[in-house]
């Protein structure tokens, strides 16, 4: 394996306390030297002057369609997308067909990943048989697979009593239930967020509190019983939960996406059924109060929740519309331009957003940092680089995004996975 040194950039890394300008020299696999005027014979010169140089983003949240709908995503597509964002790591769901709700599905998907992919994938097993919530998947025998965490994302567990001995299980191995916070019967027939636009659009609405009652389960749960992550968090009623249960010393974390920072639910007046996912869109107030509460650090994570579905699912009458976006390659954008131009967040931030509160969360002790000895996923991008959002031109499947047109700020130069060069000047190795 060849060495990369890359010198010059600024090197933002929290976990090493590092916002400066410092060379990184990478070898075997692993960053092993971090400072300043590096030399090394023989190496690679990656030369990153006015360029942010970050460990490489972990995206907790994304459905791979394999196995089941490769006319939706693969894991070729999908880590292809990952690496042009700049997510060096990718955790899947399990919604897939059949669901990952045994050893063999993950076997499955870990050695399609060996075979095709271009970054890092976790498999995130079922907590259900078939994402049912009637019996448990094979969650040890999972998580010995492979398995870095437990959801039945795309649907919630809505059994308290299955949730709880879920949490107790996956506690002894020191894994997290992602927890989709729905109640569907609260939910049912709805197809965007309940209030004003619904009403004067005359579309169904699913009420801010199908996602909250669930949260304040959760809440409550993980208090008693083990370690909650809550996914796709968008309103202000859930951000007070957690804040409150974070003072209280509960064992929660939780994670937000770019669209419920970056849209309302302005954006269904026009029926662009790209705008549909599940949790909705919500209002101007839930928005700004996803946005103080990843300024504040109530909200640990960024991730993308990205959801790739075919123009057939999509390109049909906004009820029946499947739910979900693609973010994969709009996220770091979308978080320099709304968040970090507006200071919102620092970069020291928006780091431990999209990469090490991840690390730390899933336990990858590895990743999420610079810091010698540690995997060396690397990202180098451009904060000036302007660029405007061509779904046409994604790497990922899903042509199903809300950002169409969008003009952004920051750009992936370069994508770096255990020491490869997976992106090059923007372009896929
Ligand atoms: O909008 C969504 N789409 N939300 C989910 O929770 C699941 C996802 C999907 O799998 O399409």
């Amino acid at each position: 394996m060849t060495k990369i040194l890359i010198k010059n950039g600024r090197v933002i890394d929290p976990q090493a306390g590092i916002d400066g300008l410092r060379d990184i020299l990478l070898e075997n696999g692993k960053v092993s030297r971090l400072g300043g005027h590096l030399s090394s014979p023989g190496a690679k010169i990656i030369e990153a002057k006015g360029m942010l140089v970050m460990p490489g983003l972990i995206d907790m949240h994304v459905h791979l369609r394999d196995p089941g709908r490769p006319d939706k995503e693969t894991i070729a597509s999908g880590t292809r997308a990952a690496a042009l964002g700049g997510f060096t790591s990718i955790c899947c769901m399990a919604n897939t067909s059949p669901v990952m709700d045994n050893p063999a599905v993950v076997e499955y998907v870990l050695a399609k990943a060996r075979q095709e992919g271009v970054v890092n994938v976790y498999p995130i097993a079922a907590v259900t048989k078939g994402l049912k919530g009637e019996e448990f998947a094979e969650m040890g025998r999972c998580a010995r697979e492979g398995a870095i965490a437990f959801s039945d994302d795309g649907r919630p567990v809505m059994s308290a009593a299955m949730m709880r001995k879920a949490l107790e299980y996956a506690k002894q191995f020191d894994k997290p239930i992602i927890s989709h916070c729905e109640d569907i019967n609260l939910s049912a027939g709805g197809s965007m967020n309940e209030g004003r636009v619904s009403t004067e659009i005359g579309l169904p609405g699913i009420p801010a509190l199908a996602e909250e009652v669930m949260v304040a389960r959760d809440i409550m749960m993980a208090k008693e019983y083990g370690r909650v992550h809550i996914a796709h968090v968008s309103t202000a009623g859930s951000v007070k939960l957690i804040k409150q249960a974070k003072q209280a010393g509960a064992d929660i974390s939780c994670e937000t996406c770019p669209h419920y920072f970056s849209l309302t639910d302005e954006a269904i007046r026009s029926y662009d059924t790209a705008a549909k996912v599940n949790p909705p869109l919500r209002t101007k107030s839930d928005q700004q109060a996803i946005i103080k509460a990843l300024k504040i650090g109530i909200i640990d994570v960024i991730a993308t929740d990205h959801a790739p579905h075919t123009e057939e699912d999509k390109n049909v009458e906004f009820n029946l519309a499947a739910t979900g976006l693609v973010g994969l390659e709009t996220a770091l954008a979308l978080v320099l331009t709304r968040l970090v131009a507006k200071k919102t967040l620092t970069l020291k931030q928006l780091v431990e957003r999209m990469s090490s509160n991840p690390a730390k969360i899933l336990r990858f002790s590895h990743k999420g940092t610079l810091k010698p000895g540690s995997d060396a996923d690397v990202i180098i991008v451009d904060p000036k680089a302007e660029w405007v959002v061509d779904e046409k031109k994604f790497a990922s499947k899903g042509r199903n995004t809300p950002f169409k047109g969008w003009k952004l700020t920051g750009k992936v130069v370069h994508t770096i996975v255990g020491g490869s060069i997976v992106v090059k000047d923007g372009k896929l190795t």
